[in-house]
């Protein structure tokens, strides 16, 4: 979601007039888009913006050019009275779901410097309709459908940062599909924080469900590949489930957190679905196409957690052979119900939990790429590769994979047949060319 934001503000500037500058010291604005999901990720921001002003002073010294700091994201929502305090130098600060207002921002900058305008509002109104079109920079394309969620993981963030859940109607949705498409868009990534409780209206007012707008988008001819990130196990409904097995645009690939493979932890943690749910809906996704690849991400760590609730997620790892799997060390977000309760796991046991799970997810990945050998797949070349001559793409499994090939098959789909794998991506030659 995040990129997908930084792409639309890139956009909106774009229409001010503004271009890309070569490096950073060549910039006279520079937005920081921020995340807040773990601490990490908050922490940099700040030692980030301190290079920068530091660039920023180089530059004013040595060229006598400004530079306008802005910073945009979850941080500035979640710690707008620390940004003033420790970052007093930031021009403006916008929340993810006002930076729509940028342009306003900016023109209030050039009538008063100096002034730090921070805006984190919840806006009544849909930042959509305010955004400049989408326009596709390539064959993939993100469409944010929802955004927000009301589920309140009690570790997460999210539900503060970004609000209540919202979906846009589903005639705009199709429009702006529609538009992706004819900009040479052949892959659409619809996005959400919780993308599968989808209910944008219709035309005469009805709500309509993820199942439903997917069965319509993949009616738009030229439209090759749809996939939806990120759902919400509790969310999967029969319907949507009906999709993998009768949509060919649908790819067999689904990114489904579980978190935790232990009913006690996803408890605590505030979840909507126990063990036995989750692998329920895994069995009823293969069972309706029985080629679906599997992705989650994990938390070890939680509060409370007993060697015997990890082993429980480690057994979960074991049953859906995941494909792909993100992983994190649970960490204290100030703010939510998780991050004062007493019984928190010391940090060299989140680390080794981290390993031996990281460990066993990776070796199924490898496991899954290793099979590829020797399969043609079909693959979208989205980028140039390092080398001369060569270009990345992703297979239906958003595996990446590279190939010798030339850039007039730069976002076309072409077959592959895959020659080499590890971990983390694959090779292959092309096929019929
Ligand atoms: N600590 C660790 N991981 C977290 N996530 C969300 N909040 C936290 C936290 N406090 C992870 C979840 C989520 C992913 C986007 O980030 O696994 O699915
Ligand atoms: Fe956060 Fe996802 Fe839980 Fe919502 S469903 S609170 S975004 S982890």
């Amino acid at each position: 979601m995040n990129v997908y934001d930084s792409s639309r503000i890139a956009d909106m500037l774009q229409n001010l007039g503004y271009e890309e500058a070569a490096s950073v010291n060549q910039a006279d604005l520079v937005i920081f888009n921020t995340c807040h999901i773990r601490e990490k990720a908050a922490e940099k921001v700040f030692s980030d913006l301190g290079r920068l002003y530091n660039l920023k002073q180089e530059r004013l010294a040595q060229t006598g050019q400004d530079m306008i700091i802005g910073l945009a994201g979850c941080v500035v929502q979640a710690e707008d009275e620390q940004i003033a305090k420790r970052a007093p130098y930031v021009d403006f600060a916008t929340g993810p779901l006002t930076y729509y207002r940028i342009p306003e921002l900016l023109a209030k900058i050039e009538r008063q410097r100096g002034i730090s305008l921070i805006d984190t509002d919840f806006p009544a109104i849909d930042k959509f309709d305010y955004l400049p079109d989408n326009h596709a920079h390539g064959g993939c394309s993100y469409l944010a459908i929802q955004e927000g969620c009301n589920n309140f993981c009690t570790y997460c963030v999210v539900p503060y940062t970004r609000g209540a859940e919202f979906s846009r109607p589903v005639e705009a949705v199709i429009a702006e599909a529609k538009r992706l498409v004819a900009d040479g868009t052949l892959e659409i990534n619809l996005l959400g924080q919780n993308v599968n409780s989808y209910h944008g209206e219709d035309a005469a007012g009805h709500e309509r469900d993820l199942a439903y707008l997917l069965r319509r988008l993949s009616e738009i001819d030229g439209l090759e590949r749809l996939r939806y990130t990120t759902s919400y196990p509790a969310d999967v409904n029969e319907d949507l489930i009906a999709c993998h097995r009768d949509l060919p645009k649908l790819m067999p690939y689904l990114h489904l957190p579980v978190q935790s493979g232990s009913d006690r932890i996803l408890k605590a943690m505030n979840r909507r679905h126990n063990r036995d749910d989750y692998m329920r809906i895994i069995d009823k996704l293969k069972d309706a196409n029985p080629n679906i690849g599997l992705s989650s991400d994990f938390i070890v760590g939680f509060p409370g957690e007993t060697d015997q609730d990890f082993q429980a997620t480690l057994d979960m790892v074991n049953y859906v052979k995941y494909i792909q799997a993100f992983s994190f060390k649970y960490s204290r977000r100030p703010g939510t119900p998780a991050a004062v309760y007493e019984n928190q796991v010391e940090e060299k046991v989140k680390k080794e939990r981290l390993e031996i799970l990281q460990n066993l997810l990776f070796s199924y990945q490898l496991r899954f790429n290793k099979d590829s050998i020797g399969k043609t797949m079909p693959v979208l070349f989205d980028m140039k590769g390092r080398h001369k001559g060569q270009l990345i793409g992703r297979t239906p499994y958003m595996q990446n994979l590279h190939a010798e090939l030339g850039k007039e098959y730069l976002n076309k789909i072409v077959s592959v047949k895959i020659t080499e794998a590890n971990t983390n991506s694959l090779s292959g030659i092309a096929e019929g060319l």
